[in-house]
Parts: C-alpha cells; sequence; structure tokens
C-alpha cells in the first residue's frame, strides 16, 4: 500500500512512525513534511492547503490511503475533494470537521443534545457581548469562534479584561475572521484531560487517555502554546470517568452529528474537564492532538492502518483497540521566545542518540535541511522527545535523561511535564 500523510508537524511524525510499523504499507509519503518525517516517508513540497496539488499527486503516484493531520486542510474541505477525486482518505467531510471549526457550533450541538459542557452565551456584535460581561461572575472565558492556532481562548479574571479580550477578538481582529463571533463560557475547575476517538460515523472508540501542558512555562504560568509535553495515561481519567464519558459524552455526540445530517469519520480528540460535578466538555478537535499523539501512539498494539480503512468502510465496531499497559511522556524542546517571537535557523546535534532505542523517540516539529543538509531549528515547537516507561513516573524519567541527548542554541522547555502524576 501507499500512504499520504498530509501535515509538518510532530503529531505527524508520530503518525507516520506507526503507519511506516504497518505490513501492510510499502511507502510513506508526506506532504509537505519535516527533516524527521524524512527519515520514514518521502517529503512532497505541497502545502497543506494546496488541494488540488494534494489531490493530482495522490492520483498520479496511485496513493491508496491519505491521512490528513492538520485541523486547516480538514475545517476547510480536502476530504471533499479527495472523495469528489475518487482517492481514499481518512477524515472529516467539511460538515463535519465543522464541529472544531466553529466554537458557536459545537457548543449549540451540546446544548441542543443535552451533552455536559460549560453554561455559555455566543455574541457576534461586541457592544453586546461587553453588556453581557457587566453583570457576569468572575473567571470567564472567552474564546474565538473559529480556528486560531489553539490562542484564541482567553481567561479573564475581571470586567476589564474581559473587556479588552472582547477588544482583541472581534474589533483588532487579532485571529482574523475566527473573532467574527465568540463564545462567552462559565469558568470550569479541574484537571483537564484529552481523549482522542476514532469514529466511523456511527462508532466512537477511545484510546487511551492524556494530558496536555498548554502554557509556556513551568507551573502552569506563561502564554497558552499548541503544547509543550503530555502524558499518557491520566491517572485522573478512571474507569468511572470513562463509562460516564462512553455514555454521556462519545457516543451521543457521534449520534447528534448524525441526527444533524454530519456523520462524523476521522478522529475526534475531545477535551474534557473533570468537575466536581463531573466531566465536561471543553473543546472538541477534528484531529489527533498534538503533542497527544506522541504519547498516544507509541502505546497502541493495532496496526493503525486497519483501523484507518476500518472506520473508512464503517466497520470499526469490528476493531478491538488495544494500548500496552505502560506510560509515556513528551517533552516539546522549543525554541526559546515561543509562543512569541524565536530565532530559527540553528544546527540540531545528538538525534543519532535515539537510533535503534525501542523506548525513546524524538519526533521532529519544527524542523528542515540546510542548504549544507544539516538538521536545523525551523519552528517555535522543535522537537518531541518521548519515553516509554513502566509507569508514569518512570517515563517521565526517562523522557527528562533523553532531553540531554540533543542540542541546539536557543533550546527551551518545561521542567515539570507529568509533575501532577506525583500528585495525583
Ligand atoms: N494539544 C492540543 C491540541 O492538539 O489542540
Amino acid at each position: 500500500m501507499k500512504v499520504l500523510i498530509v501535515g509538518s508537524g510532530g503529531r505527524e511524525h508520530a503518525i507516520a512512525w506507526k503507519i511506516a510499523k504497518s505490513p501492510k504499507v510499502d511507502k510513506i509519503y508526506c506532504a509537505p513534511g519535516n527533516a524527521g518525517i524524512a527519515g520514514v516517508a518521502e517529503c512532497v513540497p505541497i502545502a497543506a492547503m494546496e488541494f488540488e496539488k494534494l489531490a493530482d499527486f495522490a492520483k498520479e503516484n496511485q496513493i491508496d490511503l491519505t491521512v490528513i493531520g492538520m485541523d486547516d486542510p480538514l475545517v476547510g474541505g480536502i476530504v471533499d475533494l479527495f472523495e469528489q477525486r475518487g482517492l481514499r482518505v481518512f477524515g472529516p467531510r467539511k460538515n463535519a470537521a465543522i464541529i472544531e471549526g466553529s466554537k458557536v457550533f459545537s457548543k449549540d450541538l451540546m446544548k441542543k443534545y443535552g451533552i455536559p459542557t460549560g453554561a455559555y452565551e455566543t455574541f457576534s456584535d461586541a457592544g453586546a457581548a461587553v453588556k453581557y460581561l457587566e453583570t457576569s461572575e468572575y473567571p470567564i472565558v472567552l474564546k474565538a469562534d473559529g480556528l486560531a492556532l489553539g490562542k484564541g481562548v482567553l481567561i479573564c479574571n475581571n470586567f476589564e479584561e474581559a473587556r479588552e479580550g472582547v477588544r482583541t477578538l472581534m474589533l483588532d481582529k487579532q485571529f482574523g475572521a475566527a473573532g467574527d463571533s465568540i463564545v462567552i463560557e462559565e469558568f470550569l475547575t479541574g484537571p483537564e484531560v484529552s481523549a482522542l476517538c476514532f469514529c466511523d460515523g456511527t462508532a466512537i472508540k477511545t484510546m487511551t487517555s492524556a494530558q496536555d501542558h498548554k502554557r509556556a512555562k513551568d507551573g502552569d504560568e506563561g502564554l497558552n502554546t499548541g503544547g509543550m509535553g503530555t502524558f499518557s495515561p491520566s491517572p485522573f481519567y478512571t474507569k468511572e470517568v470513562d463509562e460516564f464519558c462512553k455514555k454521556y459524552i462519545y457516543q451521543p455526540t457521534m449520534d447528534a452529528m448524525k441526527k444533524e445530517g454530519r456523520d462524523f469519520m476521522g478522529i475526534l480528540f475531545v477535551g474534557l474537564i473533570l468537575t466536581p460535578k463531573g466531566p465536561r466538555v471543553l473543546e472538541y478537535n477534528a484531529r489527533f492532538g498534538d503533542p497527544e499523539t506522541q504519547v498516544v501512539l507509541p502505546r497502541m498494539k493495532n496496526d493503525i492502518v486497519e483501523v484507518f480503512e476500518a472506520c473508512i468502510d464503517g466497520r470499526l465496531d469490528t476493531i478491538d483497540l488495544q494500548f500496552e499497559d505502560n506510560a509515556a511522556v513528551c517533552v516539546v524542546l522549543a525554541s526559546d521566545g515561543y509562543p512569541e517571537k524565536y530565532e530559527r535557523g540553528f544546527a540540531i546535534t545528538g538525534l543519532g542518540n535515539f537510533d535503534g532505542k525501542d523506548d525513546y523517540f524524538c519526533f521532529h516539529a519544527g524542523t528542515k535541511f540546510d542548504a549544507q543538509g544539516k538538521i536545523v531549528t525551523n519552528g517555535g515547537r522543535v522537537l518531541g522527545v518521548t519515553a516509554l516507561g513502566a509507569d508514569l513516573k518512570q517515563a517521565r524519567a526517562n523522557a527528562y535523561k533523553a532531553t540531554d541527548w540533543v542540542e541546539f542554541d536557543n533550546k527551551y522547555m518545561r521542567h515539570d511535564i507529568g509533575k501532577a502524576i506525583d500528585e495525583a
């Protein structure tokens, strides 16, 4: 089989690594990929939003399966185009990817179908939003409706901050059209857990749980990022939580999407918060999480290509998803300054230290080859150093040990990824 992956981050490197383990696969391409992905796939210089070019490539190269890693092409309708061209593709169509593409849509869906989530109001008029905020309780959460690189969520501690937030999102348009409408939502407290689920339009199956660390600095301080590290499984995601979520969140979401004529095939990533009153949905994503994927896929026993195919063919119910009874921790090595200003182009050394070590992985996010063929930094998040261990404590110790194996100028990381594990 020939497989094409669309994307270029640590998530796509982990997906490519896992696909490469499938005995069904002879050849993997990734568009556009990165320097690490080039170790398992042939990288193709086509951008993720160049749908026609990607479909032409898939046709010309007789690709048997395309896997879309990123949110933007999914929300933009890449799956619809591939299907129109008769190509086999894993991911939700545009009318289902809206579950991530519009927070107003997803909140209204949850309200309509009684799926547990925080109380909220939606606004497309800044004046009306500010008026509502005058009498709100604080803290409160403002969310841009559309995709905003994970930065469109503002936690406001008082009215002044909230009014400023409305200005940033709706008037200054910091995230463009994503801020045309906003959701104002009650502030919920509790551990946040990422649940990645395979879906075939009717059935939904959860993978093992994971937890992300979104803030840039230790102690959950600093700005929101795409994610500075993850661990799996989450000690907070108990059997009882899983049973509750299956009954009241996962299957009801699938059923709701079907009733709306928006059958969801692909990965549904449910962002949960485990409040004292029970699990609530914070957000949905229509793709694998990044860096959640880097800790979930190394623990997965199944041939992922078989699972992708079962989802496309509507027979996910025949798959018995299985995960190792171990743990994984991923520490993101970033460029100092991320998520704001940072420099690129620094040589990365020590990558060979991961060769031949089955329990250690160095997933590339922002890397590329320079003109001399050396691997250099090329993004805010550069590498995801991941390690397995018998339990979370061991995996954490292993991951931090491995962060010393690789060096580049301006290397920055958090030192408390998975620290909550010790306190759980
Ligand atoms: N790590 C959060 C996300 O992938 O959206």
